[in-house]
């Protein structure tokens, strides 16, 4: 449609100029979409009435029933034959890859997610992370980006020092190795405590940091161990969840390229002594000092994420680098990228951080455990237990329950953090989440399941279809809606916003049922009418599916 304008126009206007400013109008009787005529006025040095009015005239009919000028406005009353006929073959030409495009292409992107502390549980923060992050990377790679996703591990800094001491004093090697993160916390949860008592403690953390740092055998070879046996646990989520990543390179790879970025800081003439550290002073930004060096010489979180920074730029040279961190690092970001911004690298305004909110659970019970701290794989586990007694209540006699209530109860989790903006907190209900009505993935994935259960019933059914018998308003209203899709997911790329997809799911699901509970499918006397509502059926589970699995969540046969 927009083509159609921007031939028929006196100006010469950009597509996405037009696409912008199309409209859904309020009422049907209004059209399926309307041309607003104003903001053209004044380059036309005509009345936006006189505009829309010669606008309709011109406009090519074929593809629409009806174009009317109304005013300022153009309504556009499509051809629902020809309009359902091309989004359907479009969809199911398309198959998986209906929805994606090329947009991308040349565009290096990297995406850094996930991130936990290495020795520190994996906790339901870093899934809000790893779902946003995980979901971004799929929808830019499905538009042809080019992305590179960073696990930027949490696995140096003092408290490696602490806990060897914690190691060397209290670790139980046999529970070390059946649940290593657990005894880690415990061991470190100790440290602290006993460090109360001991203040000496502290002192012996740091010297075995600072032995770590100059790369003594005994402590790399110990933090070598705490980094493989929690990498080993948080792989287990990862395959959970199905999430993966290129890289691995943590705050501990940037050991040796900080002094670089120290002196290059130094250079220009940024680095300032204050109380014994180094920092670069942010008050002219109304920021306190990015430290760059501790006054014992250590570097720290800042430091590492400068180099990490300057490092990929380096090596993947991006057009966008992405930080999925909560928003309570907010101003650590604003002030490295203002400092990258200082030492004159230009590209530090295509760092972004999309940051995430809180989480927080309805049911208390979760979240008591020592130190507020929810182990995640208690949170997928109980979801996907909580999930099959739904199914043994609902569907005793499915066939691989378990493999069904997997990916259900994880697609529900996932669903839930990708819900609403990403900025709000979350709060987990069970009821809600997992409920199979209302807007959860479960109710996204039984929609999908639904759809699939009438094609199988269906059988084989062949001939030509006539799209023209698909004109009730339910059936319009849910091709419009498949016909949207892409445009959807390109308006969720630029906001780095994953819940626009995952609305766009939950409404393609309500335009599928509102057909559903208003339409026979199966028994329909009318063989072409049958052909057609099943096309339009096979066609939405197309884009169900390759709506959830954009969003990271699969997709269930049977449910
Ligand atoms: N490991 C950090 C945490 O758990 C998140 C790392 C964020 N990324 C970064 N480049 N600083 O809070």
């Amino acid at each position: 449609m927009a083509e159609e304008i921007q031939k028929n126009i006196d100006a010469d206007l950009q597509l996405d100029f037009i696409k912008g400013l199309i409209e859904i109008p309020p009422k049907p009787e209004m059209g399926d979409y309307a041309f607003p005529c104003f903001q053209l006025a004044k380059n036309l040095k005509k009345s936006p009435n006189i505009i829309a009015q010669e606008l309709k005239d011109k406009i090519k009919r074929n593809y629409f029933e009806k174009v009317e000028d109304k005013g300022p406005y153009v309504n556009f009353f499509v051809d629902k034959g020809t309009f359902t006929k091309d989004v359907l073959t479009n969809v199911l030409e398309q198959g998986d890859k209906y929805g994606s495009s090329s947009v991308g292409r040349d565009k290096n992107i990297v995406v850094e997610y996930s991130s936990p502390n290495i020795a520190k549980p994996f906790h339901v923060g870093h899934l809000f992370s790893t779902s946003i992050g995980n979901s971004l990377y799929k929808m830019m790679s499905f538009e042809g980006y080019n992305c590179t996703r960073i696990n930027h591990l949490g696995d140096w800094g003092t408290q490696f020092g602490k806990l060897i001491v914690a190691y060397k004093k209290w670790c139980n090697v046999h529970e070390l190795h059946k649940n290593p993160i657990k005894e880690l916390l415990r061991i470190y949860v100790k440290f602290h405590e006993e460090a109360e008592k001991d203040p000496d403690l502290n002192e012996e953390g740091r010297l075995h940091f600072k032995r770590l740092e100059d790369g003594c055998s005994e402590e790399v070879e110990l933090w070598k161990k705490f980094k493989e046996l929690s990498l080993r646990e948080f792989k287990k989520v990862y395959t959970l969840l199905g999430v993966d990543f290129d890289s691995y390179a943590g705050e501990s790879f940037y050991t040796d390229k900080m002094d670089a970025v120290i002196d290059e800081i130094d250079k220009k003439g940024l680095l300032v002594e204050s109380n014994g550290a180094k920092v670069v002073m942010l008050d002219k930004y109304n920021m306190p000092p990015c430290i760059v060096k501790k006054s014992d010489g250590a570097t720290i979180y800042a430091t590492r994420d400068l180099a990490a920074a300057i490092y990929r730029k380096k090596t993947y040279n991006f057009s966008k680098c992405i930080y999925v961190v909560g928003m309570d690092q907010s101003l650590h970001f604003r002030q490295v990228f203002t400092t990258l911004k200082l030492m004159g690298k230009d590209w530090a305004d295509s760092c972004i951080h999309a940051g995430f909110g809180l989480v927080r659970f309805a049911d208390k019970k979760l979240s008591t455990r020592k130190g507020d701290v929810i182990f995640l794989e208690d949170l997928l586990n109980k979801s996907v237990q909580r999930t099959l007694e739904i199914i043994n209540e609902k569907n005793p006699n499915l066939e691989n329950k378990l493999q069904v209530a997997q990916k259900v109860g994880i697609g529900a989790v996932i669903f839930t953090y990708l819900k609403n903006n990403r900025e709000r907190d979350i709060v987990f209900d069970w009821n809600e989440m997992l409920s199979f009505e209302g807007e959860t993935g479960p109710y996204v994935q039984y929609s999908y399941a639904r759809g699939k259960s009438i094609l199988r019933k269906a059988g084989n059914i062949t001939g030509t279809v006539d799209y023209s018998k698909l004109k009730s308003k339910e059936e319009f209203e849910l091709a419009k809606v498949l016909n949207n899709f892409r445009d959807s997911i390109l308006n969720a790329i630029d906001k780095l916003e994953p819940f626009i997809v995952t609305r766009y799911v939950i409404n393609a699901a309500k335009a599928f049922n509102k057909f559903y509970n208003a339409h026979n499918i199966i028994n329909v006397e009318d063989k072409d009418v049958k052909l057609a509502r099943l096309q339009l059926v096979r066609a939405t589970c197309q884009v169900l599916k390759n709506g959830l699995n954009i969003l990271g969540i699969d997709v269930v046969e049977k449910m």
